[in-house]
């Protein structure tokens, strides 16, 4: 009997001790399992009364049962003392202070279209480039004539429109949505003369309309007018471009081409920044391992002197882009409609738009 005595102080000093040093209601639970449970050190005890004299069973049954009375009694008092401190703690990191002052909601992001041209924009004013913005609603002579492309001109075909009057009627006055950012050259120089550093970005339209075409979509001219302007400077700056636009050095070359407003033309070709022209089934290059991304040329003369400057004594260059592709073409997007729907799931479901 003694001994089932030491056993019962034993226990219950330690179980106190063990009780003492519990903090949480997760430790609670721990120490309930370890004296409670089904090898805990109470019920060993318990178990053991099997083994006892029927007459010294009851007494001892009395013994072990009033102590686990005792042990579940603190248990459950320590319990609710522990539940009471944590709740009030998770009250307090919740608690709302309704007299701060609001933090507002996370604020949206730019357009992947306005945050290329932003890029594009301060790429080239580290050039020494400054913005000129022309309007969407354009005459004819400045989107066509000034540019040496007259009524007649087979490009014209690649560029049809919408119009605001009839042509026919009008002339070269007749308003039209523009179709590139080409006549803001005209219109710059007209304005600010010789020597001139400017980007154009802005809308334009077209009558297109497919998977990869878009009635609207947005374009970044660029025009450098100065004395003997060289060829070099022209691809310099554009390398320049590409490489700080997709933060690194990307293999390039440079296709003849032809538009009505340079002489010579050329297309800029850059190596395809999805596959590095690895992918023969690749579907951003088609497997070409080139990316076209710009039209560029020497002013042709016809051009400056529309501009209203001498074209004996200046001479520049004059690039235009794709501000949509480019966008596309950084930020992974696979389709152009998603940038002109509305559809933001698209860029919120884990697109690398950063
Ligand atoms: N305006 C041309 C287009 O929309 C693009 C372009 C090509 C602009 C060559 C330029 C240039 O300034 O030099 O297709």
């Amino acid at each position: 009997m003694s001994d089932l005595d030491n056993q019962v102080r034993e226990v219950k000093s330690s179980f106190d001790r063990a009780a003492g040093s519990t903090t949480t209601t997760d430790g609670l639970q721990e120490l309930k399992v370890r004296y409670l449970g089904k090898k805990g050190a109470l019920t060993v005890l318990l178990k053991s009364l099997k083994d006892l004299s029927p007459e010294e069973r009851p007494l001892a049954g009395e013994v072990l049962n009033t102590l686990r009375d005792e042990l579940e009694r603190k248990i459950e008092n320590k319990k609710q003392a522990l539940t009471r401190a944590e709740d009030a703690a998770a009250e307090a990191m919740e608690k709302i202070d309704v007299t701060l002052p609001p933090r507002g909601r996370p604020a949206g992001a730019f357009h992947p279209v306005a945050q290329t041209m932003h890029e594009i924009v301060s790429i080239m004013q580290g050039l020494g480039y400054s913005v000129a913005l022309g309007p969407e609603i354009e005459e004819d002579h400045y989107n066509f004539e000034c540019l040496n492309m007259p009524s007649w001109h087979p490009a014209r075909d690649m560029q049809d429109t919408f119009y605001l009057s009839n042509p026919e009627d009008a002339g070269s006055g007749s308003l039209l949505l523009r179709t590139h950012t080409s006549p803001v050259q005209i219109r710059s120089m007209l304005r600010y003369g010789a020597p001139l550093r400017i980007v154009c970005p802005g809308k334009v339209y077209r009558r297109d309309n497919d998977p990869t075409h878009s009635p609207m979509f947005n374009q970044l001219e660029g025009l450098l007018i100065e004395e003997n302007v060289s060829f070099s400077i022209l691809k310099g700056s554009l390398v320049e471009l590409m490489n700080g636009f997709f933060g690194r050095e990307l293999k390039n070359r440079f296709r003849a081409s032809y538009f009505p407003f340079t002489e010579p033309s050329m297309e800029l070709d850059i190596e395809c920044v999805d596959c590095g022209g690895k992918n023969p089934g690749c579907r951003v290059c088609k497997g070409t391992g080139w990316l076209e991304v710009c039209g560029l040329g020497m002013v042709h003369p016809f051009v400056v002197r529309s501009g209203g400057i001498d074209p004996e004594k200046y001479n520049g260059f004059a690039f235009g882009m794709g501000l949509d592709r480019m966008a596309m073409l950084k930020y992974g997007i696979n389709d152009l409609r998603y940038l002109f729907n509305g559809n933001v799931s698209y860029f919120l479901s884990g697109r690398n738009v950063s």
